[in-house]
């Protein structure tokens, strides 16, 4: 039986890629902690109890792969996944990986590097998905309670995408298999763009005044630990933000146009799309 394993498939980008595979014609399972009761298509499956994951995998011939969320080292839990998905003869894995490397994370870049190696093994390096700009994320909660941006960034530049997109490329790999792909794909928007720009774009079309405060990379970690963030975890991306300001991360791709045939979308677009989010 041909049929895609989508693990994360409740999340942002996996609920989207669902959506787009059944559309397309695709059998899929939906992978979650807690699957929807009486759903033969839904499926228990948790990171951290390894007696989900065969039963995942079974019938399945294709995996979308959304490694552990929040953690610096999803190596211990991904690495034997991987291995059990080659033994079950898994012809495409395509992982939603982070453009962004977070620091003293080697973890995340060897599970990056296996799957790779893997046949079918496909790594799309996601940018900043623009969904931060929208609730839950607490940037959102912060810009449509203060109207206020805190960021460690500075006038530092990111490619963002809208996730929607970088599901739409893995929903193209996961639905033609073909040999004819690379195995590495950094996925962003059209633009890159800074939050002082991004806080002008929402003024601009939302009427809602938005504001910058810079942060330094201490106050961004203690920031991201108050908003519940592990503080492992808060501490490297605060230290990411840090290497946006310090434009490491100013680039963009034509992925998604190859991938999917047309152009990703562009934050103003994305604004336009969710111009409610931002109301007092
Ligand atoms: N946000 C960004 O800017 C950005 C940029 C690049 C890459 N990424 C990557 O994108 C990923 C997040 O994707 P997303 O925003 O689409 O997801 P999301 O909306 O945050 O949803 C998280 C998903 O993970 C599942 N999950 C959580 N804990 C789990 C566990 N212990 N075992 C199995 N599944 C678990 C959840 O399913 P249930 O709750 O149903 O179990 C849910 O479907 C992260 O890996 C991040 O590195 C994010």
């Amino acid at each position: 039986m041909s049929r895609v394993l989508v693990t994360g498939g409740t999340g942002t980008t996996g609920k989207a890629l669902v959506r787009m595979l059944r559309d397309a014609g695709v059998l899929v399972r939906v992978a979650s902690r807690n699957p929807a009761a009486g759903d033969p298509d839904s499926v228990r499956f948790d990171w951290n109890d390894p007696g989900t994951h065969g039963p995942a995998l079974d019938g399945a011939d294709r995996v979308f792969l959304l490694p552990p969320v929040e953690s610096v080292d999803p190596l211990p839990q991904v690495g034997p996944f991987l291995r059990r998905a080659e033994r079950a003869g898994i012809r495409r894995l395509v992982l939603l990986g982070s453009a962004i490397v977070l620091p003293n994370a080697p973890g995340a870049v060897e599970v990056g590097a296996q799957v790779r190696a893997q046949a079918g093994g496909v790594v799309l390096r996601a940018s900043g998905f623009m969904q931060n700009f929208l609730r839950p994320h607490p940037l959102a909660e912060r810009i449509r309670r203060f109207g206020e941006i805190r960021t460690a960034a500075g006038d530092g530049r990111l490619g963002w995408v809208d996730a929607h997109d970088v599901a739409a490329s893995a929903a193209a790999l996961l639905t033609e298999v073909s040999a004819d792909t690379r195995s590495d794909y950094l996925i962003t928007g059209p633009h890159a763009m800074s939050y002082p720009q991004a806080a002008r774009i929402i003024t601009a079309q939302t009427g809602r005044r938005v504001r910058v405060e810079p942060l330094t990379q201490d106050e961004q970690a203690a920031a991201y630990r108050a908003a519940g963030l592990p503080t492992e975890f808060a501490a490297a991306l605060a230290a990411v933000e840090r290497g946006i300001k310090e434009g490491h991360e100013d680039r963009v791709s034509t992925a998604v146009l190859e991938l999917t045939g047309r152009p990703p979308r562009a934050f103003t677009e994305f604004v336009a799309g969710h111009a409610d989010e931002w109301a007092r």
